[in-house]
């Protein structure tokens, strides 16, 4: 049996915000103890929609920038560019001869994102599971955290590598999803029935990593809440507020009844203000290291040389093989 090893990603599409942080890379973050780890940006997967060229360097500095922030340890993960790792471009070609046009045909975020786009897309975000496969499978990975929109194209990973070994011989292992409980999903501070996301038409509904103090305050200040009053924990009854204490509790580490406890009887307005403070706590320490980051990158470009050098040698040796058991070069 391989030693547990975990691999997760984020695509460089935007600058990440809170749902991001608490959904996903703050879990990384208490993972990394428990794993060895691989913590990739997924550039060529964010090309599978149009992207600004300049944009899309500047984004994924800055996610790579984000991962050091928020305390992944490059020293104990391997920290890099997918894109910089050719392996992941050609196991993903490999793969993508495997997987059947009907599996990728009942992928939800293919169909989603086609519908809104009149199936006007380009191709590759119809094959950009047979990557996200590459991605995982190149490193013998048994571990995937993902959120839970993500947990399909693990489970067609699964499938593409079972037949994969059927068809050549045990090659790769077949990994697991990783998918957190509380937390799981962040909804928008203007509407709590939709998830906070980058590309809500409100400014004020999602709270970017790098948004100032005093921005966090007003967006908080003058989030949506339940009517009626009292501060306690219904999903149901109360979304709205049962969104705001659970950034609460990911914020402070306090559990939600102590928050409620501490509440009693107090008004929105006093448990906002509390709220503010501690999401501005959460984050200053990683806005900090961010502009440290953006001051002097040599930092950062040097984990970002040895996570990629790091990475192909796996990748490398992984990809030699897969050839050969496919009979392609010669050896
Ligand atoms: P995306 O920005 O959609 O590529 O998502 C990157 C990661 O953040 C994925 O693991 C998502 O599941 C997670 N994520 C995105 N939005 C939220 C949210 N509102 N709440 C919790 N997790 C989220
Ligand atoms: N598809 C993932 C997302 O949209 C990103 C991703 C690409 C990924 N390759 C991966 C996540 C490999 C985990 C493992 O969020």
């Amino acid at each position: 049996m391989p030693a547990e090893l975990l691999f997760s990603g984020v695509k460089p599409t935007s600058t990440p915000h809170l749902g991001n942080y608490i959904g996903a890379l703050k879990q990384w973050v208490e993972l990394q103890h428990r794993y060895r780890s691989i913590f990739c940006i997924v550039d060529l997967h964010a090309i599978t929609v149009p992207q600004d060229p300049k944009q899309m360097l500047e984004r994924t500095l800055e996610i790579a920038a984000t991962y050091l922030a928020i305390g992944l340890d490059p020293k104990r993960n391997i920290i890099f560019i997918q894109s910089e790792v050719h392996e992941h471009a050609e196991l993903g070609w490999i793969l993508g001869t495997l997987v059947k046009m009907s599996e990728l045909e009942r992928m939800t975020q293919y169909k989603d994102k086609a519908k809104a786009k009149g199936e006007n897309v380009g191709a590759g975000l119809f094959n950009y599971p047979s990557l996200m496969a590459a991605d995982i499978l190149l490193y013998d990975t048994t571990a995937v955290p993902v959120g839970e929109d993500q947990m399909q194209h693990v489970e067609l990973t699964r499938t593409i590598a079972r037949r994969f070994n059927t068809t050549f011989g045990e090659t790769f292992v077949v990994p697991q999803s990783l998918v957190q409980k509380v937390g799981a999903r962040i909804m928008s501070l203007q509407d709590p029935t939709k998830k906070m996301s980058k590309s809500d038409e409100s400014a004020l509904a999602t709270i970017m990593l790098n948004d100032a103090p005093d921005v966090i305050r007003k967006k908080i200040s003058r989030a949506v809440t339940d009517s009626g009053t009292g501060i306690s924990y219904d999903a149901i009854e109360h979304p709205a507020i049962s969104n705001l204490l659970t950034i609460f509790h990911h914020a402070t580490g306090k559990p939600i009844k102590e928050i409620e406890d501490e509440f009693a009887g107090k008004g929105y307005a006093e448990f906002k203000q509390a709220l503010a403070e501690a999401v501005v706590e959460m984050l200053t320490p990683i806005q900090n290291k961010l502009n440290e980051f953006k001051q002097d990158p040599g930092e950062l470009m040097k984990v970002l040389d040895e996570g990629r050098d790091k990475a192909q040698e796996i990748a490398a040796a992984k990809l030699k093989i897969v050839k050969e058991r496919v009979g392609l070069g010669r050896v």
